[in-house]
């Protein structure tokens, strides 16, 4: 190659690698959960895929355990664009969503993968697309969990062994309900205080995961692990409306279609992780204690009665979840 054609070549790479970084956009990711989460793994995973796909264009820098704030703080800074995206989960939603509290319906599904199959259903997904409109970030797909369950410091062979217990709670609505009905005093914490308040006695016990009992030891403080699996526990991507705005349609395609993938990967995962962390915590001295619905007899009746009234979408949700085979 002659030497002025290869100058012309090198000039050229180096323009075009400029206007890249000159366009290049680093997405702050905020999430409550720590770095070792499935969420936060998936969010590191999703910045990669996005990295490589657009050459740098875009990238994700994550914020775990809350460093930016709470999931309600982290809202607001979606809506004004000084935070661009957010694993949240769909409790934080049902506060400013009220119908987002149906996919807290209790046994709604039986399991995490039956949740990836209800979530990515009509219903679910019609409900993303009312978040831009009503908070101001846009939805671009969902996760789970792992379902829920109770760790409790007291031995728990009947949901009567609930009553006037003090029962940590993720602060809304369809789960302050659930325990209200059981007669424990649902007591709001978020999940960083919870080790603590099981050690000083602030709390009993605890609605969790199997994750979170193992991976935050809780089990450090627990008498009896109730595996209820008795609601799913749903993740949302969202993406500022802001930063939305300046955004090409071929650009939102490649970010929302890469959230959706590594969100929708956990599903799968969660089978997986259920599985390995219910072996470790069986390893300790907890008690594990399996139920099913029949172990809530009448509260979930009465759960149902009052949420069928507050919201439409449930009657449509346990339709779809009755579709599941
Ligand atoms: C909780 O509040 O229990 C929770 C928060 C984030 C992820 C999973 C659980």
């Amino acid at each position: 190659m002659k030497f002025n054609k290869l100058l012309t070549i090198l000039a050229a790479t180096a323009g075009l690698a400029m206007g890249a970084a000159a366009h290049a956009k680093e997405m702050r990711l905020g999430l409550i959960v720590p770095a070792s989460h499935e969420w936060s793994k998936a969010a590191v995973a999703m910045g990669e895929e996005l990295k490589q796909k657009t050459n740098g264009k875009y990238s994700v820098t994550i914020f775990p355990s809350g460093q930016l704030g709470n999931e309600a703080q982290m809202l607001q800074q979606l809506q004004t664009g000084a935070l661009d995206m957010a694993f949240m989960t769909a409790a934080e939603i049902t506060n400013r969503v009220p119908d987002y509290g149906a996919l807290f319906a209790p046994y709604l599904v039986k399991d995490v993968r039956q949740a990836g199959v209800l979530l990515n259903g009509p219903t679910a997904q019609k409900m993303l697309e009312r978040l831009p409109r009503e908070v101001g970030a846009v939805g671009v797909g969902y996760g789970v969990a792992s379902m829920r369950l109770m760790l409790n410091g007291f031995p728990t062979n009947a949901a009567t062994d609930l009553k006037g217990r003090k029962m940590r709670i993720t602060p809304f609505p369809p789960v302050r309900d659930f325990y209200q009905l059981l007669g424990a005093a649902s007591t709001p914490m978020p999940l960083t205080d919870v080790y603590d308040s099981l050690a000083n006695g602030q709390v009993d016990g605890v609605d969790a995961d199997m994750e979170l009992v193992y991976r935050m030891k809780f089990y450090e403080r627990g008498n009896t692990l109730l595996q209820s699996n008795h609601m799913m526990f749903p993740v949302v991507g969202l993406v500022s409306g802001r930063l939305w705005q300046t955004m090409s349609t071929a650009d939102r395609e490649l970010v929302a279609g890469a959230a959706r993938k590594h969100l929708n990967g956990l599903f799968d995962r969660y089978v997986q992780v259920e599985h390995e962390m219910e072996k470790s915590v069986q390893g300790t001295k907890v008690k594990v204690v399996k139920v099913g619905p029949e172990f809530f007899g009448d509260t979930l009746k009465q759960w149902e009665e009052i949420w069928l009234k507050r919201t439409p979408v449930l009657a449509d949700l346990r339709r779809e979840a009755a579709a599941i085979k």
